[in-house]
């Protein structure tokens, strides 16, 4: 019997979902698996796997079902079953969703609402670390010019952070989104929020809706 929460951050692209996982899991003391954060660390690594990986992630493309199914479970096989966990972009096709449910009990889930052309706007703005620490030159900078507040390491733009690729990104989404939904509105795990409000406004709607998982 499963003894962790596991929470669920999902939305379109730039919607908030790695900011606001960040700041609930600060707060409550959950760790964060970000599969965008484990693939861009995966794609530094210099093998043939790693250029495949960084190829697809810049044009904006998902990586395959199999292939980021086998990398969260290593990383989840990894953590006590104790220790409550934020998933961060992960499910994003109906097949995730039903692979994820063989390994692991999905607590509760969040899907943040996002218009396309917000989205566009607030990623040409955005600036990260390397541990996945997010910022935005214009609605959220950091206390000094391009270094992180949390871990004092250099911020830069993430090279899918073009125009073309997060249309493409937003593109697929939308197509997948629906389904994976579904998945969890049968469940009765969904919850939706509206994206297009402040950051502290979208975080105390997410408080008040993960109430009861707040440590
Ligand atoms: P990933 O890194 O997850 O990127 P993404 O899905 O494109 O989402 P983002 O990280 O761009 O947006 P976000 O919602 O986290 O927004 P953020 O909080 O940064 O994935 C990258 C790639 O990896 C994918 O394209 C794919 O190739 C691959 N991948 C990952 N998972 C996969 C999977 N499961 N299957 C297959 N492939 C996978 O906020 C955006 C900006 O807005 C920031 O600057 C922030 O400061 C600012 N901001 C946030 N909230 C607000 C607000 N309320 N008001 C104003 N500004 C705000
Ligand atoms: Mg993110």
């Amino acid at each position: 019997m499963e003894t962790r929460k596991v929470l669920l951050f999902m939305g379109p692209q730039g919607s908030g979902k790695g900011t606001q996982a960040q700041l609930f899991a600060r707060r409550h003391g959950y760790r964060i698996l970000s599969t965008g954060d484990i693939l861009r660390k995966e794609a530094m690594k210099g093998t043939e796997l790693a250029t495949q990986i960084s190829n697809t992630m810049n044009e904006g493309g998902l990586i395959s079902d199999e292939l980021i199914f086998k990398v969260l479970r290593n990383h989840i096989n990894e953590l006590p079953k104790t220790e409550n966990l934020i998933l961060d972009g992960f499910p994003r096709t109906e097949k995730q969703a039903v692979q994820l449910d063989s390994v692991i009990d999905v607590t509760c889930t969040i899907y943040i609402l996002l218009s396309v052309e917000e989205a566009v706007q607030r990623i040409s703005g955005r600036v990260q670390c390397p541990e996945g620490h997010t910022y935005n030159t214009i609605s959220a900078p950091p206390t000094e010019k391009d270094i992180c507040d949390v871990d004092g390491l250099t911020l830069s733009q993430r090279k899918d952070d073009n125009e073309d690729a997060v249309r493409h990104r937003l593109a697929i989404h939308e197509k997948e989104i629906a389904n994976v939904l579904g998945h969890y509105r049968t469940q009765q795990k969904l919850f939706t929020i509206h994206g297009d409000a402040t950051i502290d406004e979208v975080s105390q709607e997410i408080e008040a809706k993960l109430a009861p998982y707040a440590n």
